[in-house]
């Protein structure tokens, strides 16, 4: 792990302004260059940053979910290059490492492969490795801008949508996993689409499932929607059918870590049910995410690696990091030895799927055809 320090956020709650969270950002201090991340295991109980100083810890940082979420995994990829890059690590082992820290966010491996690209092309031209990797880094900062600017373009759309699919405002929004500005360089997916109708005065609650096993939802989202002043309520996973049964749902709002060719989204693990559950009580099952969660090399759902974690996720409560205590094993709440299925996404079929929402525009129905107009394959 790398050295870790704390800090102490502003709360944006007052200022109406999208929330504001160093999720990930670079630094070149004398000692050399640096990627320091918010460490996400640690909150909300506390604000401490890990300082990485060289590609092994932020490899460890991405396997730990100190750093988490399908666009911001692309940021760290990035970065992670310029870091090989500029601290003399070799860059091809490194975008190796760093691709396969985590197999479904297809982010990760997206980010290190165009600050790859940039470093080699930079190298061909001028023989000149830190040319190269001043290329790396000017790559990853421009994906870090492109990815804010499309959280922008998502909220626009995303709201504008809502206001489509549930005439009158009032909205009561059902989001899983988290998917905020601790996601993404701006202020994220799912969860930036729900602030931008809470910035309106047209979100009447955000409904936050805890999402189980590690707790993104009670941990991370409910810590930016009170950061952000929004009216929340934090549930168990398994009493999402009692809201939608009492006719508390307006519509579900997710983020993606990789859509396949035919639309299919994988997304964290529980997404599935809540599509399965809208579809039932007819409410409009929405998904945010950036075209570059959007896979198309990938043909079907079936294609995608989906990341089975360690049992004792599911086995203890709070666990890999206690988020409660400081650090070390969870709570034991089954018998030792029990095995556990601990799969970290499922996928939701595209026909479950009422609209995909990118930077570049609503496609509805989610069809190959309707996902392959708004994603380009990927140049290169
Ligand atoms: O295992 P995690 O916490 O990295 O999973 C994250 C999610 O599933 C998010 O919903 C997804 O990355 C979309 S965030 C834009």
């Amino acid at each position: 792990m790398g050295d870790q320090s704390v800090v102490s956020l502003a709360n944006d709650s007052q200022s109406g302004s999208p929330v504001t969270i160093p999720t990930l950002r670079w630094e070149e201090p004398p000692e050399g260059p640096v990627v320091i991340l918010l460490d996400q295991t640690r909150l909300p109980t506390e604000e401490v940053e890990l300082v990485c100083t060289d590609v092994l810890a932020l490899v460890d940082a991405i396997r730990s979910l100190a750093v988490r979420g399908a666009p911001v995994l692309g940021l760290a990829g990035a970065y992670g290059v310029a870091l090989a890059a500029a601290r003399g690590f070799d860059v091809a082992e490194a975008a190796q490492l760093l691709a396969s820290a985590r197999p479904t966010a297809v982010n990760l491996g997206y980010g290190v492969r165009r600050a790859a690209a940039a470093y080699r092309t930079a190298l061909v031209g001028s023989a000149d490795p830190r040319r190269a990797a001043r290329a790396a880094l000017a790559e990853a900062r421009a994906l870090h801008a492109e990815d804010a600017a499309a959280s922008d373009r998502m909220a626009g759309h995303g709201l504008a949508l809502l206001k489509e699919l549930v005439p009158g405002g009032g909205y009561r929004v059902l989001t899983h996993c988290n998917t905020g500005a601790l996601v993404s360089g701006g202020g994220g997916t799912a969860f930036a689409v729900a602030h931008a109708a809470h910035r309106e005065g047209l979100l009447r609650r955000l409904w936050v499932d805890e999402t189980r096993p590690l707790l993104q939802g009670a941990r991370l989202t409910a810590y930016e929607a009170a950061r952000a002043g929004m009216t929340y309520t934090l549930l168990a996973d398994n009493a999402a059918g009692s809201l939608f049964a009492a006719g508390a749902v307006d519509a579900v709002l997710i983020g993606a870590d990789r859509i396949a060719a035919d639309g299919s989204v994988a997304n964290k693990v529980g997404s599935y049910p809540l599509a399965v559950l809208a579809a039932h009580h007819n409410v409009p099952f929405v998904v945010v995410a950036p075209t570059t969660t959007v896979d198309l090399s990938t043909p079907d759902g079936a294609s995608i690696e989906v990341e089975q974690r360690p049992g004792h996720e599911v086995t203890e409560l709070a666990s890999p990091r206690a988020p409660v205590t400081e650090a070390g094993p969870g709570i034991q709440v089954a018998p030792l030895g029990t095995q556990a299925y601990n799969p970290a996404f499922d996928i939701t079929p595209a026909a479950l799927v009422t609209a995909l929402v990118t930077e570049n525009g609503v496609a509805s129905p989610v069809t190959a055809a309707t996902l392959a107009a708004l994603a380009p394959a990927e140049a290169g």
